[in-house]
């Protein structure tokens, strides 16, 4: 059964259960509602003129510097936990339980210990299909729920560099990072990792504007950090909440190199033609899997709840024949 399959026989449970899974976009009589986060929308990156990206191709140098050199950042725990963020100090509240349940297989695939092997499987992107389906929100509670792990440590990076948000999201300001490593060659890794008072937690932030943002992320300079963080953090597990797969065609690129991918849908507002699209331009990843955000469920908290719902190894090129019409995944 394709994943796709699997995802709409998981929805089909879920509403036979008395889920409320949100109604077809086509009926919606508006899109699913993101009330208890809506004040803390994405940063929309102003444009500036800044350098040229570094050559193409250029020899991979592991720059052999400590993370101690790191800007050390302060998250608010309290107000993360109040707009409904997995935080250290809340390890049983539904959210986090959720995560994980979540999490569990792709540790298991990151330490090898999954079905079958993943190269890279310690490389996680999270996708989606369009923008605002809850990339970021999923990859810092997924980051921040692998930190919460005795044997982890976490890097998320801000991948979605045309619309940065998590450090928006995570009630920080603006800060150097991805793109500054990816354009300025005095600027090295760990100058701007960030470490925070999640032990475990190290951020890679989005960097500076940049107006050729996403086509970096497809560059020769991105995959040599890609092979720099790889030897750098061989044991770390990488979350990059990347840009949306149907939108540009560098995040496909960029999914390449990644052991694992996590697309997100929107309950409600993810259709299955869209999700079938998304799906078709990583079919070469060897792991993918489906988090259905925002399914509205009985909960006491008023937050949305989560259901992870499909999983597959290897898919072939005929695992995207989604069956059923094109309603709301
Ligand atoms: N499960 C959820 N519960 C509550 N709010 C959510 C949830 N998922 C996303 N949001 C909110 O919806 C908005 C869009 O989510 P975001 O993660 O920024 O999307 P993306 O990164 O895909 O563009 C944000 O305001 C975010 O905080
Ligand atoms: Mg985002």
């Amino acid at each position: 059964m394709s994943i796709i399959e699997q995802a709409i026989e998981r929805m089909g449970q879920l509403k036979r259960a008395g889920v409320d899974i949100g109604t077809e976009p086509e009926e919606a009589a508006a899109p699913a509602a993101v009330q208890p986060l809506a004040a803390v929308p994405a940063a929309a990156a102003p444009v500036v003129a800044t350098p040229e990206p570094k050559p193409a191709n250029e020899p991979v140098v592991v720059r052999n510097v400590p993370d101690a050199s790191s800007r050390y950042v302060e998250l608010d725990l309290a107000r993360l936990d109040s707009i409904g963020l997995v935080v250290p100090s809340a390890p049983r509240s539904q959210i986090a339980e959720e995560f994980r349940v979540i999490k569990r297989p792709i540790l298991a695939n990151a330490h090898g210990k999954g079905a079958a092997p993943v190269d890279n499987g310690n490389l996680i992107m999270v996708t989606s299909s369009v923008p605002g389906e809850g990339k970021s929100f999923n990859s810092i509670n997924l980051a921040m729920s692998i930190a919460m792990e005795l044997d982890n440590r976490v890097l998320l990076v801000d991948a979605d560099v045309a619309r940065p948000s998590v450090l928006n999201l995570l009630g920080l300001p603006p800060a150097k990072g991805l793109m500054d490593v990816l354009l300025d060659d005095s600027v090295n890794l760990p100058d701007v990792l960030l470490r925070t008072n999640v032990e475990k937690l190290t951020l890679l932030p989005a960097g500076m504007p940049h107006k050729n943002a996403t086509e970096l992320l497809a560059s020769g300079a991105m995959r040599s950090l890609l092979v720099e963080l790889a030897h750098r953090y061989p044991d770390r597990i990488i979350i990059f909440d990347s840009p949306p797969l149907m939108v540009t065609t560098e995040a496909p690129v960029l999914a390449q190199s990644m052991g694992q991918i996590v697309v997100v849908v929107e309950a409600g507002r993810t259709t299955h033609t869209m999700l079938k699209q998304a799906l078709s331009k990583v079919q070469d990843c060897p792991v993918k899997m489906v988090i259905l955000n925002k399914a509205r469920y009985a909960r006491t908290d008023g937050y949305y709840g989560y259901y992870g719902y499909g999983y597959g190894y290897g898919y072939g090129a005929d695992s995207h024949q989604a069956k059923g019409d094109d309603d709301g995944a």
